[in-house]
């Protein structure tokens, strides 16, 4: 390469987009012009005070200490393994740990089911908002996200009609994040059902985004996998939420017992050789995690809630914004009347650079850019 000359960068660094961290940029221009910024963009929990839970630091302490500091097997460490594969049989979904892979959170089970279900070109279902990785992860790979719609009118279920419309021979799995990131709602018993339905009918994957399964604020969501524990069902979830863990990056993807996931298991375990193993000490806080102590949840679940009545009440009684009441989680998903002509994305840096306060514009979810959607994460105190 001639000296002066660029690299060649891919075009498909063009197509992966998180706005949820590129817009961080523009705050540190803010910052750099001396105002204070309130970070409301990130979920995470450490970074507005709370804490993890002590027994899980000292096992991964111990697990240092002991000597694991070595490489673990490509799926994880036996202990963890069983221990989530005991929480799902536990809960209604009963899965051997051979189905179970401990991945570098709920992030990297995303990447490897999308990269195993999809092939270029191949059509995966995506809810409108969504969690964003999952449309980079799909642009990365060259498959397509198609987007299904959510309604803010129903507490923002999915539309099961739109679903089905937007199926085609290429489709190879649904993404249902339940609850959900950037909503916070948790689908009804009978929307579950007739996704699950729609799944089994069109033959496609229900690719169940649960890490926030334990955050529901009247108590933990059940798994969708419990409903039909033989539909084809992959759950992904995490230390990074429920057990306030996200820096770790451990998690878990279950594949659920249906026969006609084995070949995606045997896919998912030999792509996991590839990157050789998610990081071992940590790995020795999953059975801890999961058969220990949880009563960290419920105080968290219930701080969460007084901040979620707060933002939705401050948040409604302001002229032109609505607000629907999250039910889990930690995100709010505001809508603003905008002026003529303007986007999402002016409200949310014209917020940032008049207030100091930094949100993600609902379009960073794939909201129509007219519609006035920001995302507001309310884990900071009331
Ligand atoms: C819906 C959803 N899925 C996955 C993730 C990624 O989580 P992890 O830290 O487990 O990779 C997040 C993080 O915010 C999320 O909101």
């Amino acid at each position: 390469m001639p000296t002066g000359t660029s690299a060649h960068v891919s075009a498909r660094v063009n197509a992966f987009s998180y706005a949820i961290r590129n817009i961080v940029a523009e705050a540190r221009k803010v910052e750099a012009a001396g105002r204070k910024v309130q970070y409301l963009n990130i979920g995470d929990p450490i970074q507005f005070g709370f804490r993890t839970p002590p027994h899980l630091i000292e096992a991964v302490d111990r697990a240092m200490r002991d000597g694991h500091n070595g490489y673990v097997a490509s799926a994880g460490i036996a202990p963890a393994r069983l221990a989530v594969a005991d929480e799902y049989t536990r809960r209604g979904m009963p899965v051997d740990p051979e189905r179970v892979v401990i991945t570098q959170g709920t992030s990297e089970g995303i990447e490897l089911a999308l990269s195993v279900l999809a092939d270029p070109g191949d059509e995966v279902l995506v809810p409108t908002p969504t969690y964003p990785l999952y449309t980079a992860v799909l642009a990365k790979i060259g498959a397509k996200a198609v987007p299904y719609r959510t309604d803010p009118d129903r507490e923002w279920q999915p539309d099961i009609d739109d679903i089905r419309r937007k199926t085609t021979s290429l489709t190879r799995a649904i993404v249902v994040i339940d609850p959900n990131n950037p909503t916070g709602a948790v689908y009804p018993e009978a929307t579950r059902r007739a996704l699950i339905n729609f799944a089994e009918e069109a033959g496609v994957t229900i690719l169940a985004d649960e890490v926030y399964g334990d955050l529901g604020f009247d108590g933990p969501a059940p798994l969708i996998g419990s409903l039909a524990p033989d539909a084809p069902i992959i759950s992904f979830s995490s230390l990074s939420k429920a057990y306030l863990a996200p820096g770790w990056r451990t998690g878990w993807l279950v594949v659920g017992r249906s026969p006609r996931l084995d070949d995606v298991l045997a896919g998912i375990r030999k792509m996991a050789d590839g990157r050789l193993c998610s990081a071992g000490p940590m790995q020795y806080a999953v059975a801890p995690a999961l058969d220990g102590d949880r009563s960290h949840q419920r105080e968290f679940a219930a701080a969460l809630k007084a901040r979620a009545e707060v933002t939705t009440r401050r948040l409604s009684a302001i002229p032109g914004m609505s607000c629907v009441m999250p039910k889990a989680a930690f995100y709010a998903m505001p809508r603003v009347e905008l002026p003529e002509g303007r986007t999402d994305q002016d409200f949310v840096l014209g917020l940032l650079r008049s207030q100091g306060i930094l949100c993600v514009y609902g379009s960073g979810f794939g909201m129509p850019t007219d519609q006035g959607y920001f995302r507001v994460v309310f884990l900071a105190p009331p």
